[in-house]
């Protein structure tokens, strides 16, 4: 018993003293996502999803609940943008390959129609991130038409 109430006292200690410390915020000025915008000319619905389902781990700016002032929950959040931008940051789209915008749209197609993007512990907490089918539909059209915009090797104005 003893040392369970010793274990238990420095577990609180800990994290007590973790809440000093806090990763860096994924938060920039600017509109980084317009040229992204404009390139791919997604309907003012399609925007929204985007904004909505999207950006918190796939733009340089991160809307932050509440909870994201509590370590470790700060810290697993941090995680997933930068994993997400690592893969795909649309705050990013100008410095990307023509080659790379079209396999991005690709995998943007497979992970929607498949729902596992926006992942599944991120809708659950965001539930109007979650994507209906008809919105899933309109996410794919998009990605095919825009695809063949890049794979015509033009860079589109
Ligand atoms: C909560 C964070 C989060 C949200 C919200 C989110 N993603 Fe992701 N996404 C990730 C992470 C983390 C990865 C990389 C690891 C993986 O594939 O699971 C990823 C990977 C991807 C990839 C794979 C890129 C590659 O190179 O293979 C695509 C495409 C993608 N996301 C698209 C989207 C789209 C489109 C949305 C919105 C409808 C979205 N994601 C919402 C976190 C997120």
């Amino acid at each position: 018993m003893k040392v369970i109430k010793k274990i238990s006292l420095l577990l609180v200690i800990a994290l007590v003293a973790m809440q000093f410390f806090s990763p860096t915020k994924n938060i920039s000025a600017g509109n980084h996502t317009s040229i992204f915008l404009k390139e791919t000319n997604p309907s003012p619905e399609l925007k929204r999803i985007f904004a909505t389902s999207c950006y918190d781990c796939h733009s340089n700016n991160t809307t932050y609940p509440w909870y994201n002032n509590i370590a470790p929950i700060s810290y697993w959040l941090a995680n997933h943008v930068n994993e997400g931008k690592e893969h795909l940051n649309f705050s990013e789209w100008e410095n990307y390959s023509l080659d790379k915008k079209d396999h991005l749209l690709e995998e943007i197609e497979e992970e929607v129609m498949n729902g596992t993007m926006p992942i599944t512990d991120y809708t659950f907490l965001h539930s109007k991130a979650k994507l209906s089918k008809s919105q899933i539909n309109d996410v794919v059209e998009w990605a095919k038409q825009t695809r063949i915009i890049y794979q015509l090797g033009k860079q589109p104005k």
